[in-house]
């Protein structure tokens, strides 16, 4: 048994990199897009697709019932949160959507976010904004890119603040927010706390009442190395009666009387009736097997490997790294100053090095990043490799310096 106050070891990758089907083949650094499953997340997908093959779908759902139940607690745990406050859905993005278009707005109540705020979130509040009237406040950076905590409480203070809904690390920008801080002066002011953990959980160790969100929404299929199609929502029992879910169907609530409903006690009361056994198992196998690991010990390595890819990659001349912030995630972003973002990632894809191109209007609010070309996003998780980092960039390097 590895003891899990030590860093992970050298022979613990090897056990992870075993365990990593992909990762033989290819340089993998495209974990904030969807990160390489391990082999028993995708094996226990299979098995349950065999045994509905078999049983058929609703029969196979019967047999893994107490297994699927099990799940609510391994994903709670990656967040200290309780089982009954948390609901599986399809994606980061819809387990979001029923929170956000479950709460009631008015003309005039202000939704506050931050410059980092992932797209789909912002459509969202613009959508809810020409219905209702209510008003988007971008609350200001500060100089090293986070929201500027004192101008967020000087919004905060003068009231009509309905939620404040804060993106933790954006998708192009491998800043980490001052969550915890936010959620102080969320709950100093008793108002809603949305935080899009997409990118962070499985790459740290989040604690929703060190965060003090009231609701958070993240993927399986990125730092959590789950399954496609897998979403998490977190909402605190407290706040669970007030939203309204905008569906509900005979999961969500029940058909207790002709003219009424009863809604469902727990939070699954946001999820659908018709959804994937075969992959919300796998995701519960992808939470035990980060919590397995250790998410603080993920978070350190993670975190190790980003600066020393940072800092080679500012050794590369012509390239910039772009990210900002005081504490800085697994996702890197740069540009060269000549040559294109989609040229690079092609470039370094003939050579087995997995990075993604991405697109400068990720944070429309960013104005600093929307004013640059595209964006090259390399994302390390804790079984990359210092080797794979110096791959990288001396492929890198190789490549620029040829053109
Ligand atoms: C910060 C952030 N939020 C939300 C999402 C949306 O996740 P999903 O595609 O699972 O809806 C992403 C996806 O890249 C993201 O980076």
């Amino acid at each position: 048994m590895q003891d899990r106050s030590l860093p992970i070891s050298d022979d613990e990758i090897a056990q992870f990199r075993a365990e990593t089907a992909g990762c033989e083949e290819r340089v993998f650094f495209n974990n904030a897009g969807a990160s390489l499953q391990p082999k028993r997340v995708v094996e226990r997908v299979i098995e349950h697709l065999r045994l509905e093959q078999q049983l058929g779908g609703y029969e196979a759902a019967d047999v893994v019932a107490p297994e699927r139940e099990k799940v609510y607690a391994s994903v709670a745990r990656l967040i200290k949160a309780n089982a009954d406050e948390i609901a599986i859905t399809e994606s980061a993005t819809r387990a979001w959507d029923m929170a956000f278009y479950g709460m009631k707005f008015d003309p005039g109540d202000r939704i506050v976010t931050a410059q980092n705020e992932y797209s789909s979130n912002y459509i969202a509040f613009l959508q809810m904004a020409r219905k209702t009237g209510a008003e988007i406040v971008c609350a200001p950076a500060n100089d090293t890119g986070e929201v500027d905590l004192p101008e967020l409480e000087n919004i905060l203070q003068r009231g009509d603040v309905k939620l404040v809904a804060l993106t933790h690390i954006a998708t192009n920008n491998g800043m980490v927010q001052p969550a915890a801080e936010v959620g102080k002066l969320t709950r100093r002011y008793g108002i809603p706390f949305l935080l899009d953990a997409c990118q962070s959980v499985g790459q740290m160790d989040l604690d929703v009442n060190v965060l003090g969100c009231d609701i958070l929404s993240a993927t399986g299929r990125k730092f959590l190395r789950g399954p496609r199609g897998t979403g998490l929502l977190y909402v605190r029992r407290q706040m669970l009666d007030k939203l309204e879910p905008l569906f509900l169907d005979n999961h969500a609530a029940d058909w207790s009387a002709i003219e009424t409903y009863t809604m469902r006690p727990d939070a699954r009361r946001f999820e659908a009736f018709e959804s994937s056994a075969a992959i919300a198992l796998g995701l519960g196998v992808a939470a035990d097997y980060a919590t397995a690991v250790g998410l603080a010990r993920i978070e350190a390595r993670v975190q190790k490997l980003a600066a020393r890819m940072r800092k080679k990659l500012e050794e590369i001349e012509g390239i910039k790294v772009i990210d900002t912030g005081t504490i800085r995630s697994g996702i890197v972003l740069f540009i060269h100053d000549q040559v294109p973002a989609t040229h690079l990632v092609s470039q370094l894809a003939e050579k087995k090095i997995v990075v993604r191109m991405s697109p400068r209007f990720g944070t429309r609010l960013d104005a600093k990043i929307s004013a640059l070309d595209d964006l090259v996003r390399a994302s390390v998780h804790y079984y990359n490799t210092e080797e794979e980092i110096e791959q990288f960039c001396d492929t890198l390097a190789h490549l620029v310096n040829a053109l």
